[in-house]
């Protein structure tokens, strides 16, 4: 069991180690580049379903708002965030990913606290009106995701909300020379542009299991799916609710 553990635990240290050395290179996924690039077709789809995400988030009540973003890496979504709330507090590991997060918002930043920290350890201080992670949750061991969930409602203010991206389990979302894990397994290899190889953890979890992991943690959520490469979560934590 003990084993068993460790092993776990040295995945998750691997899978930090993979986001440090991918910050440079990050960008490449969601711009479809080089190794991401899987066709002209492809990359139509992406962006046409990207639009229907910022839709999504577009619906969700950040104007004026005092917002925590989880993992927010090299801040493609910081910078729809920052563009509506007062403020965003934004929690991750990797300090390359925070140097890349600030050249891109560049004085936009100056409303933008990053904060390192291991989200496996981190506990909420205080809340907040509105708790976004994207391309996170599915990083999150299966047996984690209760507990995270949980400290995702610790973290918001009753009656505000809560809004989660991940990808479909769909091939051409990541590089040519990934493959996605195995049916039943969450532990995948993912390769920098040079070669390296990574541990990392990597689950689709099914719409309707989200949800319903959501509302035990005290989140009501609706998920939503765009036709090849998005899932969405969009919620609330319920007025009245106690922490
Ligand atoms: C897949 S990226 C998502 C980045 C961004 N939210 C996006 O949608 O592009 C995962 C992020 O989680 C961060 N991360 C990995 N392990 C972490 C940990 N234990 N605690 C906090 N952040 C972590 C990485 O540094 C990286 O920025």
């Amino acid at each position: 069991m003990d084993e068993e553990r460790g092993r776990a635990e040295g995945v998750l240290v691997e899978q930090l180690a993979y986001y440090r050395a991918r910050a440079g290179e990050y960008d490449g996924w969601f711009e479809r580049r080089g190794r991401y690039d899987r066709g002209e077709a492809a990359t139509a789809t992406w962006f046409a379903e990207v639009d229907q995400v910022r839709a999504a988030l577009a619906e969700v009540p950040l104007e004026g708002a005092d917002v925590l973003e989880l993992a927010p890496g090299t801040g493609i979504w910081t910078e729809q965030l920052v563009a509506r709330a007062a403020h965003v507090t934004a929690i991750d590991a990797a300090p390359e990913m925070v140097a890349e997060s600030r050249r891109r918002l560049g004085a936009r930043a100056e409303r933008v606290t990053y904060v390192l920290a291991d989200l496996f350890a981190w506990l909420p201080k205080r809340t907040y009106d509105a708790v976004v992670f994207c391309f996170w949750i599915s990083h999150v061991p299966a047996d984690r995701v209760d507990g995270f969930l949980a400290t995702v409602a610790r973290a918001l203010r009753p009656g505000r909300s809560v809004f989660f991206l991940d990808g479909r389990p769909e091939p051409t979302s990541t590089a040519a020379d990934h493959v996605l894990p195995h049916r039943g397994e969450e532990i995948t290899v993912r390769r920098l542009d040079d070669g390296r190889a990574f541990r990392i953890v990597k689950n689709y979890w099914p719409a309707d299991e989200l949800e319903r992991r959501a509302a035990v943690a005290g989140l009501e959520v609706v998920v939503r799916e765009t036709p090849t490469y998005f899932q969405f979560g969009a919620g609330r934590r319920p007025r009245g609710s106690r922490s």
